[in-house]
């Protein structure tokens, strides 16, 4: 077991310190000059024709798709929406061999998610697995299987397979972005540089584990947590939140941070750290506003930023490198080693939490 862990303590950090090679892995041989190689089936008349991508996933893969879908819409012009796969149903106003219906799924064994696939294949529309395991059940039901190569996840709260399926849903977004004629050569290298950069952007996150690690000591005993984020930022806030109840026990939740004055607010105090994306792709200025509304009220703030966003707010900052929109990506590495150390000062279970699996394939 120890030597599985490669001399780390859980799984979970083991995973965390493998995101820069999982993600070498998604990209390899997949990514060109202002184009990408992805060995999908999906024919150009019918990538032009799409009305709609539905993506459908549960848990951190929704919060992948939710992060994806944004990049779906500005860089591949088409309407995409994001559906917890338990909610999912193929409803009004849908043509569905004008639908695309993408499973996002790290096992490919999930049953909602399972479900959700099968009803949009029976309605007619095509379908496609974004998933990790070759061979799992939504590979073999979709008609099209995208692999995110990021290795075995052992761990049951996901980290390493959240940077994968997003790196892995970009290059999506650039592939129909340029096949609808949509997405200039020049931006989709430039998405594709930020993608790229992610493996070294995310090492540096890494490197800071000892800062992260005092921070998340320092505020450990607080009464809750509160993730904000804009718009990419906003997947990463809720991501950064469910890590943090999976393997802490502790409240936490993720809003975007306009939100913030529409009632969680009533819930800041000096007692519950607020923790800030304030990245590019994350509107940081705009989340400054809320970030200032928590600080008066005594919140500590903890900022997760570049280019010096909201310094004279923070109480504790984590620095992201310029990444463009895989900004956020990076701020989601640093809430991950937050998380971490938060539950292992607890004495938590951190690969195995209480009442938690690491695949459910039960409805
Ligand atoms: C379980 C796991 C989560 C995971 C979710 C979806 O609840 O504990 O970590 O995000 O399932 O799993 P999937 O394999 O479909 O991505």
């Amino acid at each position: 077991d120890a030597a599985e862990k490669g001399g780390y303590e859980h799984y979970m950090i083991k995973e965390i310190h493998e995101q820069p090679h999982a993600l070498r892995q998604a990209l390899s041989g997949r990514v060109g000059h202002g184009s990408v190689d992805l060995d999908v089936d999906l024919p150009e008349e019918y990538v032009r024709s799409l009305e709609e991508i539905q993506v459908v996933a549960c848990g951190t893969s929704h919060h992948a798709g939710l992060y994806a879908a944004r990049l779906l819409e500005s860089h591949a012009d088409v309407r995409t929406t994001v559906h917890v796969a338990s909610e999912y149903g193929f409803t009004g106003g849908r043509d569905p061999s004008r639908t695309l219906v993408v499973a996002v799924t790290q096992s490919g064994e999930t049953a909602e998610t399972l479900g959700a696939l099968r009803d949009a294949a029976r309605v007619g529309a095509r379908t496609l697995a974004v998933t990790n395991v070759v061979g799992s059940s939504v590979a073999r039901a979709a008609d099209e299987s995208l692999y995110i190569r990021a290795g075995p996840e052992i761990g049951v709260a996901a980290t390493k397979t959240f940077v994968s399926q997003v790196a892995t849903l970009a290059l999506l977004a650039v592939h129909v972005g340029r096949e609808r004629g949509v997405l200039s050569a020049a931006a989709a290298s430039e998405l594709l540089g930020d993608v790229r950069g992610l493996p070294g952007a995310v090492q540096r996150a890494l490197d800071a584990d000892q800062q992260v690690r005092d921070v998340a000591e320092a505020y450990a005993d607080s009464e809750a947590f509160f993730f904000i984020g804009r718009y990419l930022g906003h997947p990463v806030a809720l991501e950064g939140a469910l890590k943090l109840k999976e393997i802490s026990y502790d409240h936490a939740e993720g809003f975007p941070a306009g939100e913030l004055k529409h009632g969680p607010l009533a819930l800041v105090t000096e007692e519950t750290p607020v923790i800030a994306v304030l990245t590019e792709g994350a509107r940081p200025d705009e989340t400054l506003n809320s970030v200032k509304e928590a600080e008066s009220r005594g919140a500590p703030v903890i900022g997760c930023h570049s280019d010096g966003h909201g310094e004279k707010f923070i109480d504790a900052a984590f620095e992201v490198p310029a990444l463009g929109e895989m900004e956020p990506l990076v701020a989601n590495v640093y809430m991950q080693l937050f998380a971490y150390h938060v539950a292992n000062r607890k004495g938590r279970a951190i690969d195995k939490p209480r009442n938690l699996a690491k695949s459910v394939t039960v409805e």
